[in-house]
């Protein structure tokens, strides 16, 4: 199979001419022109400022001013869309790819498939902190199912950077901050988008990105430099790409960002010597959107031709969006600049996966009946449900929580009552309609209570009266604050140098609590925030992130013990913004902290953060005994037993930290090593076995070459980083 598309691919490329190989290589989007005079990435920075709704974006994509570059494909000169919203237009173009160019070469579609399609799942940072493999990989079988319904090939998904800043907005499409929690989140996610068999009309390829650090831009600040040494580069940041690329991802995106100078996008090293050589990706690249042209103003290439040649050369593939390469690839091969096998490697990656994706024999893999018959089943919804509770974390509760259905549920705060917001940042094919909001869930559910909107952010605020607070008191016997931030202050270019919450609602929320009645506060949010304020105040705080679709049923689920609480956090909640990067492993210093005067740490805050990786809350307690670890020869076996000492049923995420004692670098205090749930009902005790493989020791030297130290090693296992029990062991 593998040498027959080879074979194919190469047939293909002699037939080609030079002209040919150079549209292979050109992403388009659609642009939006004519009467509203404006383009795509324009009209993309008007939603975001406001300027116009997404219901108007919307409504303008479906209109007739879209311009989808139909001569340039007739003249073969676009290998690939992305952003095509519809199986009608995608079959459309297809048909004139197809039909109308002299190699009838079909069309990759390509989409930010990042938590959903139609059916929008939590986001992924949410989405990890149900530390659940077998989950994330439903989720995206069904979104592969959705997406090439409507004429998808291609997701640019997984997003698989490490991130350790809550203040970089884009924490809410990763997960999380740990090195083999995101390893194994991006494995999951691939099989799911991928599925069995590429070929198959429903598998989507997966595009891992963005290729690599991007998640360590320098204070936090989208798009910004990373500078980092090559040991903590290869250790941190890169093995989620070598794990996905191993289980098979088809697709690799590089990151906007520079590594130690050097552009991602024109990075051979980290393309070529790293990505094909070391790990034998034979897939295909892509820009990130228009970086090839971002070379220039990031000041390693004098103008366009430098950088589609740099980009080329460096192994980007196709181009996404910058024009470069349909601009000035041909002449740079022609003038003799450019070996013309560069240009052929890249078309030949381009080629051997719209083979793979089975596009020459099928390249109509939908039609608007299949579109029309996929999205949103019921069984897609109550998947949604599943992960939406497995995803949030509970991460106060002084026993007001869970509730009873007699309760006064007095609600306030605008999220609450936003469909729309429910979403979170990267759901371009979310119809708010489809989402259930809490105030929508509790008149489902008739349960009896009271709502007042309150706020929404710190811009939109409509300030809540002392009269509506009395009022909203005055009717209930529990206080539900729905806070946090609207679902476009995270994501891309939404960093922010303060992630408290706004003013106002740490206004409203004293206000609250002053009342006297119990304040149980809903979180609503893309990123860990610093609320130590809250932690200190309110009676239960709930983390539901943007929960997607389910949003509404999910909070009550949880609200009134319908499920046992179990999502774990993913990523520190720290203190104050100030302790941004804060993250679980950290090294030691020679100066710990808790000392005295001369240690590592802050004036004004402490040190430590207000909720640590790892933890969770749930309805029931669990107790853990008997650890003990066994060496073998490639592997440890950790066993402990696991108690549920409460009375309700309950799952628990049990994790294993190991620390390196003394190593040839100074190690992390603790690094993840291996996690599972486990269902446990009330009293029940189970043993639970963890394999370590020894090779989680390795870590680079000095000189960059893998060692494993032997000498003592701790093992903790527990509930989250900061409970559990530990062991020494000796290697
Ligand atoms: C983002 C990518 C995304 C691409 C295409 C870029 O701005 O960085 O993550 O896949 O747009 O929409």
């Amino acid at each position: 199979m593998t040498k027959d598309i080879e074979q194919k691919v190469s047939q293909l490329l002699e037939k080609m001419t030079l002209a040919e190989k150079v549209g292979q290589l050109q992403q388009c989007g659609p642009s939006i022109v004519g009467a509203f005079g404006v383009d795509f990435e324009e009209l993309v920075n008007m939603v975001f400022d406001g300027r116009i709704s997404k219901e108007k974006f919307q409504e303008m994509m479906s209109s007739s001013s879209i311009d989808l570059h139909e001569d340039d494909l007739r003249a073969g000169k676009v290998g690939s869309y992305n952003g095509i919203s519809d199986a009608k237009t995608a079959n459309y173009l297809q048909k004139i790819a197809i039909e109308e160019t002299r190699l009838g070469i079909p069309l990759l579609f390509g989409y930010d498939v990042i938590h959903g399609y139609r059916t929008i799942f939590p986001i992924p940072l949410a989405e990890s902190c149900a530390w659940d493999p077998e989950l994330w990989e439903k989720t995206a079988r069904v979104s592969a199912v959705e997406a090439t319904a409507g004429g998808n090939h291609m997701t640019f998904a997984p997003m698989i950077d490490v991130s350790k800043d809550a203040r970089w907005g884009r924490v809410s499409e990763s997960p999380g901050e740990d090195t083999y929690l995101t390893s194994r989140y991006g494995v999951a996610k691939i099989r799911g988008f991928q599925g069995n068999d590429l070929s198959e009309n429903d598998a989507m390829a997966a595009c891992i990105k963005h290729f690599a650090a991007y998640g360590a831009a320098e204070a936090g600040r989208d798009y910004n430099r990373v500078d980092m040494s090559m040991q903590r580069l290869c250790e941190e940041y890169l093995p989620p790409f070598e794990a996905s690329v191993k289980a098979g991802a088809r697709a690799v995106m590089p990151a906007f960002n520079d590594i130690n100078g050097i552009p991602c996008t024109v990075n051979e090293w980290l393309l070529q010597d790293v990505l094909r050589k070391q790990w034998g990706f034979n897939g295909m690249t892509i820009s990130d959107a228009n970086a090839i042209a971002e070379c220039v103003d990031h000041g390693i290439v004098a103008d366009r031709a430098e950088a589609a040649m740099r980009a080329l050369r460096a192994g980007v593939d196709m181009d996404m969006t910058s024009n470069c390469y349909v601009e000035h690839v041909e002449e740079l091969v022609d003038s003799g600049k450019l070996e013309i096998s560069v240009l052929d490697q890249a078309v030949g990656n381009i080629l051997r996966l719209k083979f793979e994706l089975g596009l020459f024999d099928r390249p109509y893999q939908t039609d608007e009946n299949r579109e029309k018959n996929e999205m949103l089943k019921p069984e897609y919804r109550e998947l949604a449900r599943e992960a939406a509770v497995k995803s949030m974390v509970l991460l106060k509760n002084d026993g007001v929580l869970p509730l009873t259905e007699d309760v006064k549920l007095g609600i306030v705060g605008a999220l609450a009552d936003n469909r729309g917001e429910m979403t979170g940042a990267w759901a371009i094919k979310a119809d708010s309609n489809d989402c259930l909001s809490i105030v929508d869930a509790c008149q489902a559910e008739k349960l009896p209570h009271f709502y007042t909107a309150g706020i929404i952010d710190s811009e939109d605020g409509s300030f809540v009266d002392d009269q509506s607070v009395a009022e909203l008191a005055y009717a209930s016997d529990v206080i539900v604050a729905v806070v946090g931030e609207s679902k476009v202050e995270s994501g891309e270019a939404a960093s922010r140098a303060e992630i408290n919450l706004p003013l106002i609602q740490l206004k409203l929320l004293e206000q609250l609590y002053k009342t006297g009645k119990p304040v149980v506060v809903v979180l609503f949010n893309g990123r860990p925030l610093a609320i130590p304020s809250v932690q200190q105040q309110a009676a239960a705080i709930l983390e539901a992130w943007h929960p997607g679709v389910e949003a509404g049923n999910a909070v009550l689920d949880i609200l009134y013990g319908k499920v046992n609480p179990s999502g774990k956090l993913t990523t520190t909640f720290p203190y104050a913004t100030g302790q941004c990067p804060i993250y679980y492993s950290h090294i030691n210093t020679g100066r710990p902290a808790g000392r005295g005067k001369f240690t590592s740490k802050y004036l004004d805050t402490p040190i430590e953060p207000v909720y640590p990786f790892g933890y969770g809350l749930s309805y029931t307690t669990y107790t853990y005994s008997d650890l003990y670890v066994q060496i073998g020869k490639e592997e440890l076996l950790v066993s402990i037993n696991v108690e549920n000492s409460g009375v309700v049923d309950g799952e628990e995420i049990v994790q294993c930290y190991f620390r390196n004692k003394v190593g040839t670098r100074v190690r992390p205090v603790r690094e993840l090593a291996a996690f599972t749930r486990v269902k446990l009902q009330a009293g029940e005790r189970q043993m639970v076995q963890l394999h370590v493989p020894i090779s989680k020791f390795g870590y680079y030297d000095w000189d960059m070459s893998v060692v494993v130290d032997n000498g003592e090693y701790e093992i903790f296992v527990g509930g989250n980083t900061v409970e559990g029990l530990s062991t020494k062991i000796e290697l």
